[in-house]
């Protein structure tokens, strides 16, 4: 089957409501809007979505997530953000389980599952995160940490949800540090994650699943990693930073 590739800018703590103003602009002027080969995302902080939601207007071009939700419905737990209030926003999608909030906020598959359940229960597309440590990767490790992380996080839900489901294979030795998995690494891994999927939600769910890799993703590189026939698109961080950069991601993966 045919899957329609999706590259998403994944901002972090990066990109005030001011500046997303000037990258829309910038983004505008690159002329990527009647692409519809690719679908295309931006991921900024919570506090800059109303500001690009007001420029989008009636634009579809470029669909918004954010980086993280509640597993609750709303209530005592300062701090969060809920399905509720993303949608009311306008938020089709939602970043979660990202090794930075993994790393720095203890979040463990169980409790990434539980996000995405309330994800999919809000109608919100999960980007899910997933990947290996150096550490991890160096002991042989690969297969048993992505085959969990696929199982654990995605526990529970139908073989049509997991389809929905947009996984995002980024080894951590990988993000901010330049270093990108080879072509051929790279597609290894997405195979096997593929080969999870099936061997758990069954051939079609596999089949429908994108699987977006991330981790020092460029323009310099995109190409032979898009190439690859198990990777269906990026998570781009640094690189996303600048509209044209972003753009020339966007036309490697047409
Ligand atoms: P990077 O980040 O492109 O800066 O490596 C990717 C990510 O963390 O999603």
């Amino acid at each position: 089957m045919s899957r329609t590739p999706i590259i998403a800018a994944n901002w972090k703590m990066n990109i005030g409501p001011k500046e997303a103003r000037e990258f829309l602009a910038n983004f505008k002027a690159e002329q990527l809007c009647d692409c519809k080969c690719v679908e295309k995302v931006i991921v900024p902080p919570f506090v800059t979505i109303p500001a690009v939601m007001d420029v989008l207007g009636d634009c579809t071009c470029l669909g918004v997530g954010a980086q993280d939700v509640s597993d609750r419905d709303n209530g005592a737990f300062t701090g969060e953000i809920s399905t509720a209030m993303l949608c009311e926003l306008g938020c089709k999608y939602v970043v979660l389980g990202h090794s930075e909030r993994r790393q720095y906020h203890g979040e463990t598959n169980a409790y990434i599952n539980k996000k995405i359940k309330k994800a999919l229960a809000a109608g919100l597309v999960p980007i899910y995160c997933i990947g290996e440590t150096l550490e991890q990767r160096e002991a042989g490790k690969l297969e048993e940490v992505l085959g969990s992380q696929v199982v654990e996080g995605l526990e529970g839900l139908t073989p049509e949800q997991v389809a929905g489901v947009v996984i995002a294979y980024e080894p951590v030795w990988a993000i901010g540090t330049g270093k990108t998995a080879s072509a051929a690494d790279a597609q290894s891994a997405h195979a096997y994650i593929r080969g999870v999927v099936a061997s758990t939600f069954g051939a079609a769910a596999a089949d429908a699943v994108r699987i977006q890799y991330g981790g020092s993703v460029k323009p310099a590189n995109a190409e032979e990693l898009m190439a690859q026939p198990d990777i269906d698109g990026a998570l781009v961080g640094g690189a996303a930073l600048k509209a044209d950069s972003f753009a020339a991601i966007i036309r490697a993966a047409k």
